[in-house]
């Protein structure tokens, strides 16, 4: 902590450092700020992380995942509701322009089957691989896919899965290294969600991946992909919005912005504002996606449809 607090004054010489949040809460009179960003792990929040913050009147950007518990995130958001305080939660990639096509697309060919994967290597964090402290992949990670989904089909009602451990032996990980849910979504739309964090980054980048032809829309590792009986649809996570039509006619919508800084940004003007709703992933809207992923951890564990 104290190299990463030395390197970060180094680049803003008049930032003040404290050891623990609890330092900052004490502080909180003289600072004056505005917002708090709460970056912790998900299995650091406590009491104050977030609800001392709140009750000091500041707005409030928290990584995703916000918490393991749904207890503890509904205590957060409610103390949100009662001081009607401006936040945000890190699902950056609903900025991504492109996702306005995709609701378009949506809208147009109404696609009632998808498929999301996101299939990569571990992110080098140790607490990643323990399951008490990150919650496993699909609550720590492809939780953006979960996110994402929701933005653009609305609301889950009933989720099913499967998880396994089968290709990762290493001391000090406990998590599941793939699995596969199933999402029924209010509007009657059938998502498959693949996660998986078993491939090594040499092979990732050595191009070992599932598509056949870039041409076509085959499956990779990071996309979402939506199929109607006149159009497919494929959101490449991070950079773009393919489609095809059958009339043989096909689409590339791009964005290269940087949409963490869309994040923030958008959470800066909100503060400024003091408006609420000028956020597109607020902690009431994420604490849905969050209900989502830890019911599917719930499901991988009992074996059980679970109705939300
Ligand atoms: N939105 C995104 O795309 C994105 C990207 C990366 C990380 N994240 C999220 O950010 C969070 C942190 O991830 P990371 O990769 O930065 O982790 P990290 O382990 O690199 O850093 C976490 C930091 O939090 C500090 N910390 C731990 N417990 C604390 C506590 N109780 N009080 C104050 N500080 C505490 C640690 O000392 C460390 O400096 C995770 O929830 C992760 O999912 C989100």
């Amino acid at each position: 902590v104290e190299d990463r607090t030395k390197a970060f004054q180094q680049m803003f010489p008049t930032a003040k450092a404290y050891k623990s949040h609890m330092e900052v809460l004490a502080d909180l009179d003289n600072l004056k700020p505005d917002a708090a960003y709460i970056c912790i792990p998900p299995y650091a929040h406590d009491d104050y992380s977030e609800i001392g913050f709140i009750e000091k009147g500041l707005a409030l950007y928290v990584e995703k995942p916000m918490a393991l518990d749904m207890g503890f995130a509904a205590k957060v958001r409610n103390k949100i509701m009662q001081y009607n305080a401006v936040t945000s939660v890190g699902f950056q990639l609903r900025y991504l322009s492109f996702l306005d096509e995709a609701k378009r697309f949506i809208e147009k060919y109404n696609p009632a089957t998808v498929y999301a994967n996101r299939i990569g290597g571990l992110p080098g964090v140790y607490w990643f691989d323990l399951y008490d402290m990150s919650g496993g992949q699909l609550v720590e990670q492809n939780i953006h896919t979960v996110d994402m989904l929701r933005y653009m089909f609305g609301d889950v009602k009933r989720v099913y899965g499967v998880a396994g451990n089968t290709y990762i032996k290493k001391a000090n990980y406990d998590i599941d290294d793939h699995s596969t849910c199933l999402m029924t979504f209010k509007s009657g739309v059938t998502v498959t969600v693949n996660t998986g964090c078993y491939i090594p980054p040499k092979k990732k980048s050595e191009g070992l991946n599932l598509n056949v032809e870039t041409s076509t829309p085959a499956p990779n590792y990071n996309h979402l992909m939506m199929i109607s009986d006149q159009a497919v649809g494929q959101c490449n996570y991070f950079s773009s919005f393919k489609e095809w039509i059958s009339t043989g006619e096909s689409n590339e919508y791009v964005d290269k912005s940087d949409c963490g800084v869309t994040a923030d940004r958008t959470f800066i003007n909100a503060v400024k504002a003091k408006d609420p709703n000028m956020v597109k992933s607020p902690y009431r809207d994420a604490y849905k996606t969050l209900q989502t992923v830890l019911a599917a951890n719930e499901s991988f564990k009992t074996g059980k449809v679970i109705e939300l």
